[in-house]
C-alpha cells in the first residue's frame, strides 16, 4: 500500500492490493494532463467562489495551492506513486498535503467522470492547435521544395508505370492538397473538442448551482455539454481526433514510401539530405531512408490507436465506465507520432536534392507521350479511339525498333496515318506537352505557378488565424 490516503477510503475496512492499485493506476501515463488539470481545477474553484459554495478566502488558499503543485511538475520534483490512481487524486492529494484541509473542498460537486473529460478536451485542443501549425509547416517545405525547382520535370505515375510527364512541382502540390484536408479535418474535430463538460457532477448534474457558462467562458470554451450522462461517457472528439490522425498519417506514410522508392538506386530521382538519412551497422556503402520508412511504419500505430478506442467503446453502457481510461494512451501516442513524424518530414523534404537529368530522362523515355501523339491526330481532326488505335500501333512498331516516338522520321509515321506531318515532333516534346495542360489544377508551368501562389496565400490566411 502505497503512502496516498484513498479518497474513496471510507467506504473501505481496509487498503486496496498492490497489484489492484497497480492494474488500476493511470498515474503513469495520464500525469501529462497536470497542466489541464490545474488549469480546469482553478477555473472550477472559481465557479464554486461565484455559487456562493466556497468563501474567497478558502478559494483563494486553494488555488494558491493549486499553483503550488503546478510549480513542483514545472521544477520535476513529483514523486508518482500509484497508490494516487491517477493524475485526479494525485494533485488532490497534493493540495491537501500541502493547505490542509480546506483542500478538501476542491471537489464539492464535481466527479472525475466529467474532469477527466475536461481534461481531455483541453489537452487535445492544445494539441491540435501545435499540429495544425506543423501541417502547415510541411505545406511549406513542401511549396518551398516545389518553387526551387519549377524547371523539373517527372515521368508521372499510374499503376507505377510510367504515364504522362508532369512538372516535379505539381507532383508535391499533390501533397499540399492532401494535407489541407487533414488540416480542415482537424479543425473540423475542434468545435466537437471544444465544448465544456463540468457540471455533469459523476453523470447526474451538479447540485451546486455552478454557472456553466461563465465556467465555460473562463475555460475558453465555445459550448457547455447539454447532457450530462452523455457528457461523461463521450469519446466521440477523441475518436474524431484519432480518424482525422490516421488519415493525415496515411498521407506522410504515402508521401514516406515515394520519397524511399525515389531515393532507390533503381529510380535514382532523389538524393536524401545526410542529416536526415542514416547508415548500416554491416555495410559501409548504404545511406538509408530510416526517417521515410518510419513515417510510413508509425501510420500502422497511429491506425492501431484509432482502432483500439473505437473497439473499447463499442460495448459501453451509459454513462461513464472505467473502460474509458483506456482512452488516453492512443491519445497520447498518436500526438507524439503525429507530431514527431511532421518535425522530421519538413526538414527532410526541404532538404531533398533532385536529380533532375535523371527525371527528365525517365519522362522521355517510355512513351509518355504516347497520349499527346494521340491528341495530335485529334487536332487533325481523327476521332479519338481510332488515334489512339493508330498509335498503338506506332508504339509497338517503335519497341520492335528500339526507338522513341520522337526519333520516327515522317515516312515511317505516315505509314499509319496521313495526318502526319512537319508540326508533330515539336507537338509531343516534354515542353508543348506540358504547357497544352494550362487548366485549373493541371501541370502547365503557369498554372503550377498560380497554384503555389494559392497554396502560400491560403498558408498565410491560417496562420494569421493563429
Ligand atoms: N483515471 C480515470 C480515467 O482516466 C479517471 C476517472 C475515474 N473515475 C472513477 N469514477 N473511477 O478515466
Amino acid at each position: 500500500m502505497g503512502k496516498a490516503k484513498k479518497a474513496w477510503g471510507g467506504r473501505f475496512a481496509g487498503p486496496a492490493e498492490r497489484r489492484v492499485e497497480e492494474y488500476t493506476a493511470s498515474l503513469p501515463f495520464d500525469w501529462r494532463l497536470y497542466p489541464y488539470d490545474i488549469q480546469g481545477s482553478i477555473a472550477y474553484v472559481r465557479a464554486l467562489m461565484n455559487a456562493g459554495v466556497l468563501t474567497d478566502v478558502e478559494g483563494g488558499r486553494i488555488i494558491q495551492g493549486l499553483e503550488e503543485v503546478k510549480d513542483e511538475f514545472h521544477r520535476g520534483s513529483v514523486e508518482l506513486d500509484p497508490a494516487y490512481e491517477d493524475i485526479h487524486m494525485y494533485i488532490e492529494g497534493r493540495l491537501i498535503e500541502k493547505i490542509g484541509e480546506v483542500g478538501g473542498k476542491l471537489h464539492t460537486g464535481r466527479s472525475r467522470n466529467e474532469q477527466v473529460a475536461l481534461d481531455l478536451r483541453l489537452y487535445l485542443r492544445a494539441e491540435i492547435g501545435e499540429i495544425l501549425a506543423e501541417i502547415r509547416g510541411l505545406q511549406e517545405a513542401l511549396l518551398d521544395q516545389a518553387e526551387g525547382r519549377l524547371d523539373v520535370i517527372v515521368p508521372g505515375y499510374t499503376h507505377l508505370q510510367r504515364a504522362q510527364p508532369i512538372l516535379w512541382a505539381h507532383h508535391l502540390l499533390a501533397y499540399v492538397e492532401m494535407l489541407n484536408r487533414d488540416a480542415a479535418r482537424l479543425a473540423d474535430c475542434l468545435k466537437r473538442v471544444n465544448v465544456m463538460p463540468l457540471g455533469s457532477g459523476a453523470l447526474a448534474g451538479s447540485a451546486y448551482g455552478i454557472d456553466r457558462e461563465a465556467l465555460a467562458q473562463d475555460l475558453g470554451f465555445s459550448e457547455v455539454s447539454r447532457n450530462s450522462v452523455d457528457a461523461v461517457s463521450d469519446r466521440d472528439f477523441a475518436i474524431e481526433f484519432l480518424t482525422g490522425a490516421s488519415m493525415t498519417m496515411v498521407h506522410l506514410s504515402r508521401l514516406g514510401e515515394e520519397i524511399v522508392l525515389w531515393a532507390s538506386a533503381e529510380f535514382a530521382f532523389l538524393e536524401l539530405p545526410e542529416a536526415f538519412a542514416t547508415g548500416s551497422s554491416l555495410m559501409p556503402q548504404k545511406k538509408n531512408p530510416d526517417v521515410a520508412e518510419l513515417a510510413r511504419g508509425k501510420a500502422g500505430r497511429v491506425i492501431g490507436d484509432l482502432v483500439a478506442l473505437l473497439t473499447t467503446i463499442k460495448g459501453l453502457p451509459l454513462s461513464y465506465n472505467r473502460d474509458l481510461q483506456e482512452d488516453k494512451e492512443p491519445v497520447f501516442d498518436t500526438v507524439d507520432t503525429v507530431r514527431g513524424t511532421l518535425q522530421v518530414l519538413s526538414p527532410l523534404v526541404r532538404g531533398l536534392q533532385v536529380n533532375a537529368d535523371r527525371m527528365r530522362q525517365a519522362a522521355e523515355e517510355g512513351f509518355l507521350n504516347a497520349t499527346d501523339a494521340a491528341d495530335y491526330l485529334v487536332s487533325k481532326g481523327l476521332p479519338f479511339r481510332q488515334a489512339h488505335e493508330v498509335v498503338g500501333r506506332i508504339v509497338r512498331y517503335s519497341l520492335e525498333r528500339k526507338k522513341r516516338l520522337d526519333q520516327l522520321t515522317l515516312e515511317e509515321l505516315r505509314q499509319y496515318s496521313p495526318l502526319f506531318d512537319e508540326g508533330f515532333h515539336g507537338y509531343i516534346g516534354l515542353e508543348a506537352s506540358l504547357s497544352r495542360r494550362g487548366i485549373v489544377g493541371g501541370t502547365a508551368p503557369e498554372q503550377v505557378r498560380k497554384a503555389i501562389q494559392t497554396a502560400r496565400a491560403d498558408l498565410k490566411k491560417e496562420r494569421g488565424r493563429g
